[in-house]
């Protein structure tokens, strides 16, 4: 079925199940996803949790998507609640209904290599008299099965995601690395997941910016892509995140001083390594940008658009994901809170799911973007 017709029988079912804007929206063509998809691009969003529950945002998903990527169901503090077992269920709810809506789905992530986001069983497991041997068996048993459980309507996995600090430039320990090694736990998690989806797009995925501040991120992210290239690690594809906005967000600066030459010059080096691009996480977090919700919501816009220009001029980027669709269920709401204390608009979607000028901008950029050979179906 083709993106459009598939729109169109949804925003059918949306008049049953929403009012407003949604409706209006969901009824709208062409969907983002097939502006992208006329260029060989694949758009889609990330979705979980209170916002899957809600039938209005499901039906705006499916018809502005082709993709989606489980937020925070299919990370290991979701599906593993111990060392034996497993909890599916989250995340088969959403396969299974982005399976029904005809949306391909990415996996994110079969490692989250920072301490942090790893469970707490994961610190006090016991391993034993070979610890290194425990290590590598709970990595691989846990990467086997997440992937042939959700392969192949998983086309595309965040392998490990975030494994280099951006201060120090050196690469994140977790309990099951300082066993194992950083760089073999790496390895190891890209192997095991080749042997599982031997066709699987293999994403390492970090959030290294155009922020003129991120050299030595941007510098130690290629080190650690060139070594797996080197070593012969199976990765294909590096994840730009794409959380747009500084990290220094409460100074008024704007949205921060870019470097777009050492920019292009770090995405030049990557694809030069053969490759791929995919935009994984995007939003635009915009503390710094005005309060009066026009002139913001226009720079979030204009901001916006530079960016995916810049990104989709090279041919490698294919895919582009936004980490949500409505303002109403941004992570940044509640874990980057404005100074005024008013919601952010980091999203193409308002909180009522109205079209913002972020989707204007989307759109524009896919439609003034080169088309390239697609390589999804
Ligand atoms: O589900 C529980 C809920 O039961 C509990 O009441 C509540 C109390 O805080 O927490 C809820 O879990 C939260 C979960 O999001 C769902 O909302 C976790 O505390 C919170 O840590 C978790 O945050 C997620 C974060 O990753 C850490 O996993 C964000 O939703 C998610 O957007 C964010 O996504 C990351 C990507 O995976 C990697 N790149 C950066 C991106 C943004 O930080």
């Amino acid at each position: 079925m083709t993106v459009d017709r598939r729109a169109m029988i949804l925003g059918g079912a949306a008049l049953a199940l929403t009012s407003g804007s949604a409706r209006l929206d969901a009824m709208s063509t062409p969907s983002l996803a097939a502006l992208a998809r006329a260029k060989g691009i694949r758009f889609g969003s990330t979705m979980g949790g209170s916002n899957f529950a809600n039938p209005a945002y499901r039906t705006l998903n499916a018809a502005q998507c082709g993709l989606v990527v489980p937020e925070n169901a299919m990370k290991w503090v979701a599906l593993r609640p111990d060392a034996r077992n497993f909890d599916f269920r989250a995340a088969d709810a959403i396969v299974a209904w982005a399976r029904r809506a005809g949306l391909g789905v990415r996996g994110h992530t079969l490692l989250w290599q920072f301490e942090r986001w790893m469970p707490e069983w994961t610190r006090t497991h016991d391993y034993g008299a070979n610890p290194k041997a425990e290590a590598a068996r709970l990595l691989v048993a846990h990467i086997d099965t997440v992937v042939r459980r959700y392969a192949p309507a998983v086309d595309s996995f965040d392998v490990v995601n975030e494994a280099v600090d951006p201060d120090t430039g050196l690469l994140h320990e977790t309990a099951l690395s300082k066993h194992l090694g950083a760089e073999a736990t790496i390895d190891l998690a890209f192997h095991t997941a080749r042997a599982a989806a031997p066709r699987a797009q293999l994403v390492y995925n970090d959030f290294m910016s155009w922020q003129s501040y991120d050299g030595r991120h941007r510098d130690a992210v290629l080190r650690l892509l060139e070594g797996l290239v080197k070593r012969g690690t199976p990765v294909t594809a590096l994840g730009v995140q794409s959380h747009l906005g500084s990290k220094y967000s409460e100074a008024p600066t704007g949205l921060g001083a870019l470097d777009e030459t050492a920019w292009r010059r770090f995405l030049d080096e990557v694809t030069g390594m053969g490759l791929d691009l995919l935009v994984t996480e995007l939003d635009v977090h915009d503390n710094p940008l005005p309060s009066a919700v026009g002139p913001r919501d226009r720079q979030v816009a204009a901001h916006t658009r530079a960016y995916l220009d810049l990104m989709l001029s090279y041919p490698q980027c294919r895919t582009v994901m936004c980490w949500g669709l409505s303002d109403r269920y941004s992570w940044l709401q509640e874990l980057r809170p404005r100074p005024d204390g008013l919601p952010k608009r980091p999203l193409p979607y308002d909180a009522a799911f109205a079209p913002k000028p972020m989707r204007d901008a989307i759109a524009a950029a896919f439609a003034a973007a080169a088309p390239r050979k697609a390589t999804f179906a």
